[in-house]
């Protein structure tokens, strides 16, 4: 299976987005090789990375991943939007910051702490307002990796699934750094990897398997589904399932540290549906 299939899609819901060379798909997934770069966490040993190289998408792979109207539970939808200039604007020194050692200083200063009390203020007007809402969480990254995220036993885990005990949260995570991140996820739901994976081979998992293996076993099974590659700007933020999807942030291409806010809850994107799009493969939208 090469072909995107319907599942988790790109929500157009906020209108000050521009979409040009914003997404790709990767040939695949892979195992990860071992690296010899001893700047970088060595991947675990059985860690799964998009398998290169990243191509644009047809018109037909745009229809089905992007929806400009909310059409299933909120939970199967990734957004991206823009963070407001006057709350960026408190933020500026987070994207100087050379090396994560200085960063605990930065985040002390009083105009910063003003800055990240704003952007929680704004995600209160953003999340639906019964729903738990988690502690935040100011992070970095290393440049130049294609997968970050580190698990407990200090590997990098490649793609996965957030486990949080059956939580629904969504996540946002919010470019607080200089160059451009990305938010790297397969289309699908744990439910449809699971759908997925026991049609093809019903020994390989149960319904009582953790998300962790059954993401695994679908990359192992079906290595040639890709990647969605989504880049999200200095001062834009992603919010995605990311308790439901397979996922990970990258920083390919980037020269210096990624800082990024992250926090979860649940968000309430119904009111801001305001656009439907016409996709095609020579014009990606635009301003949608
Ligand atoms: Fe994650």
């Amino acid at each position: 299976m090469d072909q995107l299939i319907q599942g988790v899609r790109i929500l157009l819901n906020y209108n000050d987005i521009t979409w040009e060379n914003r997404l790709f798909l990767s040939s695949g997934t892979e195992q990860a090789s071992v690296s010899t770069d001893r700047a970088l966490t060595p991947y675990c040993s059985d860690a799964i990375v998009p398998r290169l190289p990243w191509r644009t998408l047809t018109s037909l792979e745009q229809k089905i991943l992007f929806s400009s109207k909310l059409e299933n539970l909120p939970s199967l939808y990734v957004n991206i939007l823009n963070i407001p200039q006057n709350i960026l604007c408190y933020l500026n020194e987070l994207g100087n910051v050379e090396n994560h050692n200085l960063l605990k200083d930065v985040l002390q200063k009083k105009r910063v702490r003003k800055g990240i009390n704003l952007i929680q203020k704004y995600i209160e007007t953003l999340r639906i307002q019964s729903a738990e809402l988690s502690e935040y969480r100011i992070g970095w990254n290393a440049p130049k990796q294609m997968t970050v995220t580190v698990g407990s036993d200090n590997c990098r885990v490649g793609l996965h699934i957030d486990n949080q005990r059956g939580s629904s949260l969504h996540r946002i995570s919010i470019n607080l750094g200089s160059e451009p991140r990305y938010f790297l996820f397969i289309n699908l739901s744990i439910d449809q990897l699971y759908r997925l994976v026991s049609e093809t081979d019903g020994n390989v998992v149960s319904k009582t398997s953790g998300s962790s293996k059954i993401c695994l076993a679908f990359m192992q099974l079906f290595p040639n589904y890709p990647v969605v590659k989504l880049r999200v700007n200095p001062g834009e933020a992603y919010i995605a399932p990311t308790e439901h999807i397979t996922h990970d942030g990258c920083t390919e291409g980037t020269s210096s540290l990624d800082v990024f806010f992250t926090m979860r809850t649940i968000f309430d994107c119904q009111p801001r549906v305001q656009h439907s799009v016409v996709m095609s493969s020579r014009s990606p939208p635009l301003n949608p």
